[in-house]
């Protein structure tokens, strides 16, 4: 898999906190994503957390002081600051994000900020402290002072401390910090657009124990829903039933039927400039519910099940005046081509994307066909977290050509 990490590098320096286990995390995380990362610690740091355990995990010795002569030119904060895509300071205690804003440098971290090429890599922060301290007018004053200096500050969060206090001042979670970078790093194509999602299957039930749904895992979903998100998208996803973590950042609607999918999405798609339909809706569901289990009678016959015709919430959203730039799926089995391309007339959109159902349902790969007006474009098989971003890219093209 490839993220927009891949390939990059960073600086991460700890300062004295806590909150250093989460960084030893977040190298994992960074690495798995495939950045280089180097590691700087401050002698604070290093009571909470040793430098042997961020060695490992980044595959690099870590810089500990400025007076560390291992640098032929004796200047890692000069070397590390000039090959660096960013400068991640997590921890950033308060006394370190005290330095920052003074300009001061006598540590290998506050000297190595300060010699950053301002305008080729951005200050990131991730403060982490007891609640007093961070609500300490002196540390908003500072914070406000690295803010106005161009830096970012990300977090803290709010919630139980190490010190047993609760309050703002927790360091974000590794997860979200990885995620957070990976969004600093995507191009925002996307910038304030609205995007409305349907994902995952549909559950029409038979009676109040029994449904009919399919094997769609939501998958390919969700990953356009975190693409988008992270070019810059705000995000509404309307989910059937699915076993799936909400990406960072986007609103999420759960629904189980494909009624009450259309009920979530007609209110909404209106207020939105993109619809993405992903979810594999049943066609037909049950004519009646059955008010209570149906059970077996003895005789040996099974119950005859009517079925009526499920709403079609693409075509609908398409239909509907000023309708917002609709993309649908098409999960076919053989002509994938010629049925999208009919499928997309069909349901008057200008954008289908066409995959063989059986080779992507609960896959994590799969391969695209975008079809438009203009013609195909096909999308190699690839990861379903990678064909998301490049759907996402060529979704921005179009928008900026409507
Ligand atoms: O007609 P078919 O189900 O093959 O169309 C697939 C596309 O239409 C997908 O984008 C799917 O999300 C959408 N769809 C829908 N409501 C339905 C059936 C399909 O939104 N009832």
């Amino acid at each position: 898999m490839t993220s927009t990490l891949t390939g990059r590098h960073l600086v991460l320096a700890l300062s004295g906190g806590i909150a250093g286990y989460k960084t030893a995390e977040l190298v994992r995380l960074l690495t798995q994503a495939g950045a280089s990362v180097q590691v700087m610690m401050t002698e604070a740091a290093c009571q909470f957390i040793t430098p042997v355990t961020m060695q490992a995990l980044s595959g690099r010795p870590v810089i500990l002081d400025q007076w560390d002569a291992s640098a032929p030119n004796n200047m890692h904060h000069i070397n590390a600051s000039r090959e660096a895509d960013a400068m991640l300071v997590a921890p950033a205690s308060a006394d370190m994000i005290a330095k920052l804003a003074l300009g001061r440098a006598d540590d290998i971290v506050s000297l190595t900020a300060l010699a950053r090429p301002l305008e080729r890599c951005p200050l990131i922060v991730a403060p982490a402290m007891n609640r007093e301290l961070w609500a300490h007018p002196a540390t908003q004053r500072n914070v406000g002072q690295l803010r106005a200096d161009g830096a970012q500050v990300w977090g803290p969060a709010a919630g139980s401390q190490a010190c047993g206090e609760v309050g703002d001042g927790r360091m974000l979670e590794a997860a979200d910090l990885a995620e957070r970078l990976e969004a600093w790093f995507t191009p925002q194509r996307l910038a304030g657009v609205r995007v409305l999602i349907t994902a995952g299957p549909t559950f029409e039930p038979i009676d109040p124990v029994r449904g009919i749904t399919n094997r769609s895992s939501g998958k390919m979903g969700f990953a356009i829903a975190q693409a988008a998100q992270r070019a810059g998208a705000d995000v509404t996803l309307v989910a059937g039933p699915v076993a799936l973590a909400t990406p960072a950042g986007v609103r999420r609607i759960d629904v189980q039927s494909a009624q009450e999918m259309l009920a979530a999405v007609l209110p909404l798609a209106p207020e939105h400039r993109v619809f993405i339909a992903t979810a594999a809706v049943a066609d037909w569901r049950p004519a009646t519910i059955a008010e209570h289990k149906i059970k077996k009678d003895g005789s040996g016959a099974a119950p005859a099940l009517a079925f009526a015709e499920n709403p079609d919430i693409l075509a609908t959203v398409a239909a509907l005046p000023g309708a917002p730039y609709c993309v649908g799926f098409a999960a076919e089995s053989e002509k994938l081509l010629e049925h999208a391309q009919a499928k997309r007339l069909r349901k008057g959109i200008p954008l289908i994307v066409a995959n063989l159902g059986p080779a992507t349902f609960g896959r994590d790969d799969n391969a695209l066909l975008l079809i438009d007006a203009d013609g195909a474009r096909e999308l190699p098989r690839a990861p379903k977290t990678d064909l998301a971003r490049h759907l996402i890219d060529e979704l921005a093209q179009r928008l900026h050509r409507a």
